[in-house]
């Protein structure tokens, strides 16, 4: 086991990580304190992971919504609550680093400010709501010299780390068309509520462009992610259709299909659909195209087949990620992702290890995913520069 944890903190990669080699920090360090700054569903979530994470020690919570601050308290016994985070940053010299996890337009001010007090952070995905957000975020990091990790844990998920490792190592040629879909049911309809200062309106924050984003930021955004990481090109052009078909009260989509297109001819294709809460295995697909053959996971497996020929060929995928983390008693099962994301952070916090997740990445997918936005609006392909840079 020591090994192991030893292997893991000299800097196991992304693929060793999924594979499960990871550990948790050695005994003898002393732990990260931590500062959670918005703790709803996903701080929650967080929270019952970083139980299992003894090299962390959640310190302080905030959170202007009392019975959700007080919900996440009895999962950090012994940390102090604050309904304002500029307290918390203004009060606490104690802490080592800060989690964001507010709703997402939100994202940009409170990791601008503790970057500026001086501390890594890991901000949930997405990044920002605007790409001037984002820029804001990675300049108060180059300023303070304090890595700023993005929450995409789905790029651990045992099989997307596996197709990246395969695809970068050219078992279908080179990636020259990429699917997939994510079909699920609605946002959770318990979200925090935005209230408009002029009109006094309290509304789901999911269901507000200004808030949220759009429909694709907020889910889609972990998978498209993905892939645009394994097909590591540029941007050139965005397309995108939708609206609302199902969900007509809310200003962001209930339905989003897009096109991204890249510089060398790449097209990468997703869909999004929140009326779909029982597709079953079709609600979740990832199939990536080269120029030797098809690549998509099946039956917990990577499967491989070649252009020519009928043979497939199977990867196994191994996770080894501590039962503890996976059971109902620390978190879903979904959460050995955000388990070995926050290995990886430590990784960062102590030695200074670049971020899985680049900043300059989660902004580009930002800015492709509101290009696709901008698309589904004003019904006409995007441009790169249709946004600013
Ligand atoms: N990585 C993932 O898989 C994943 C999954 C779910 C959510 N998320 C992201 O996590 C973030 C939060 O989502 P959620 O599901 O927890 O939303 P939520 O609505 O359940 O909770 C949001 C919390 O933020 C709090 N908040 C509002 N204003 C605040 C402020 N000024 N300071 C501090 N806290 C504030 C609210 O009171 C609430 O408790 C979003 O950005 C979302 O996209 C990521």
């Amino acid at each position: 086991m020591e090994t192991n944890r030893r292997a893991f903190l000299k800097g196991a990669g992304a693929s060793a990580l999924a594979a499960g080699t990871a550990a948790p920090a050695a005994q003898n360090e002393k732990p990260i304190r931590l500062a959670i700054i918005g703790t709803g569903y996903r701080g929650w979530a967080h929270l019952a992971i970083l139980k299992a994470l003894p090299g962390y020690q959640v310190v302080a919570l905030a959170d202007p919504t009392p019975e959700n601050l007080d919900r996440a308290a009895t999962l950090a016994p012994g940390a102090k609550t604050y309904a304002d985070y500029h307290k918390l940053l203004a009060e606490r010299k104690d802490v080592d680093a800060v989690v964001v996890i507010t709703p997402s337009f939100l994202h940009a001010d409170a990791t601008v400010a503790a970057l500026d007090r001086g501390l890594p952070v890991l901000c949930e995905k997405p990044m920002a709501t605007t790409v001037q957000d984002a820029n804001r975020m990675i300049e108060a990091s180059r300023k303070s010299g304090k890595p700023l990790y993005i929450g995409f844990q789905k790029r651990l998920v045992p099989l997307t780390a596996k197709m990246k490792e395969l695809a970068a190592a050219g078992e279908i040629g080179k990636i020259v068309f990429a699917s997939g879909n994510l079909f699920r049911g609605d946002w959770n309809p318990r979200s925090w509520k935005y209230t408009n200062p002029k009109t006094g309106v309290a509304t789901n924050w999911r269901y507000l462009t200004f808030t949220e984003g759009s429909a694709l930021l907020e889910d889609g955004v972990h998978e498209i992610d993905s892939m645009n990481w394994m097909i590591n090109d540029r941007v050139e052009r965005v397309t995108a259709s939708g609206g609302n078909n199902i969900f007509k009260n809310r200003e962001t989509a209930d339905h989003v299909a897009t096109i991204i297109e890249y510089e060398s001819g790449v097209k990468l294709s997703f869909e999004l659909c929140l009326f779909a809460p029982n597709a079953g295995p079709a609600g979740r697909r990832m199939v990536l195209i080269g120029s030797e053959g098809v690549m998509y996971p099946e039956n917990g497996k990577v499967a491989i087949r070649k252009r020519e020929g009928k043979a497939v060929r199977y990867v196994d995928v191994v996770d080894s990620t501590p039962k503890a983390v996976t059971s109902n008693a620390v978190g879903s099962a979904q959460d050995s992702e955000t388990y070995k994301q926050y290995l990886l952070f430590a990784q960062c916090v102590r030695e200074g290890k670049p971020p899985l997740v680049d900043p300059e990445a989660a902004k580009t997918v930002i800015k492709l995913i509101l290009l696709a936005e901008k698309s589904l609006r004003e019904h006409r392909v995007m441009s790169w520069n249709d946004l600013p840079a």
